[in-house]
């Protein structure tokens, strides 16, 4: 049982025993699909847990230089890039130590082949497979007008010479059948620029460590895929599936405010900038203990903590037990995977602290924020 009195309000909490799972059943899945799984930072960059990932993963992919400066800091192996553009003033450090970098486009790798060819980096091309199973369009990146990836349209006969590798990030939160149909599009589509590549990275968002994920399809689509091109090298970059159900976000109740429709619970965090996919995607987070309102049943609107008229869960209230009072917890179910990486300091609220509970159960505080955080983000 969890103790929510000995962690402090608010703050990311990271329970190292279901990362561990998490890791377990990927790492068996690398294994019997015959494939590399890298960690993308994009979506997990908490790196006091990097020591753990690092015991199943050998590589991760960068999509910035911060990232690719804290991958080679905090959790080596190898270094897989992609960035949607390089920047002139930043590719010489950026590379070092990379294996592997892919471009967004035609131009951008004829700007940067000699660099890339003299660092000894295996160059690849992301490629658009048009297709995507994802319905919202802040999170398709194969939408009619995507800016992610070449089009076949746009690739001649043959690949540039010089490229190794094709790379293509089409998918979300999505299941086996979602990565059959993309490969069979991509065989569709660029089947036949295959035998020439090295290396086909499959992206992200195959989020094998959710509850009924068919790990079986993944690996039997894998497996006949690499028997028809037995020469490539297959890697795939998730976030969401490492950590994907490891943790919470702990909120205390500050205030209770009546409204003509339910009541709002006034809490110490907020959507915007400590769960901005609650308004961007929008969904609706679990709470601990609370449930789905039924018809009649009093029910509370989680109110956030800044000035922002829509920092509330406008995607649906909550019915609990008992009534809520000031001072409660409320525990957002959930909370690790891009929350964590995507917040602000907007409105100079509180951030929350980060912290892990040990497989022992032991709660250790790992990162406080203070005013100085905020302070030096601005002048
Ligand atoms: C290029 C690329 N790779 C990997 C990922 C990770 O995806 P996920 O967290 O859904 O596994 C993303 C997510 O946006 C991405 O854009």
């Amino acid at each position: 049982m969890i103790n929510y009195s000995d962690i402090p309000s608010p703050c990311y909490v990271l329970e190292e025993q279901k990362l561990i799972q998490n890791l377990e059943k990927i790492a068996a899945v690398q294994q019997q699909a015959g494939i590399t799984v890298l960690l993308a930072l994009k979506g997990f960059a908490m790196f006091s847990a990097f020591p753990i990932v690092k015991r199943y993963l050998s590589g991760a992919a960068a999509s910035s230089l911060y990232e690719a400066m804290l991958i080679r800091e905090k959790l080596g192996g190898s270094l897989h890039l992609y960035l949607p553009a390089y920047r002139p003033d930043e590719f010489d450090q950026l590379i070092q130590g990379a294996s592997h970098i892919t471009f967004n486009s035609l131009t951008q790798w004829e700007h940067y082949r000699e660099k890339t060819r003299s660092a000894g980096l295996s160059p690849g091309l992301r490629i658009n497979p048009e297709f995507s199973p994802v319905i919202h369009d802040i999170y398709n990146p194969a939408s009619p007008y995507s800016r992610l990836g070449v089009r076949a349209e746009n690739l001649s006969g043959k690949l540039p010479e010089g490229i190794e590798g094709l790379h293509c990030h089409n998918l979300c939160e999505s299941d086996a059948a979602d990565l059959e149909t993309t490969l069979e599009q991509i065989e569709k589509l660029f089947g036949h620029h295959l035998p020439q590549i090295r290396w086909l990275n499959l992206g992200g968002g195959h989020l094998m460590t959710r509850q009924g994920y068919d790990i079986e399809h993944f690996i039997r689509v894998m497996t006949q895929f690499k028997a028809r091109y037995p020469h490539l090298e297959i890697y795939i970059e998730p976030s969401s599936a490492i950590a994907w159900e490891t943790g919470f976000l702990r909120a205390t109740v500050l205030d209770l405010v009546e409204t003509p429709g339910p009541a709002i619970a006034m809490l110490d965090v907020s959507f915007t900038a400590h769960m901005p996919d609650c308004l961007e995607m929008p969904y609706k987070p679990r709470i601990q203990g609370a449930r789905q309102p039924q018809d009649g049943e009093p029910t509370y609107r989680m109110g956030g903590a800044t000035c922002l008229a829509g920092d509330v869960m406008g995607m649906g209230d909550y019915a609990f037990d008992k009534p809520l009072q000031i001072g409660d917890a409320i525990v957002f179910e959930d909370m690790i995977h891009y929350t964590m990486v995507k917040t602000s300091m907007f409105n100079g609220v509180q951030h929350p602290s980060i912290g892990i509970i040990r497989r022992d159960g032991t709660f250790e505080l790992i990162r406080q924020f203070n005013y100085d955080d905020y302070k030096r983000r601005l002048s």
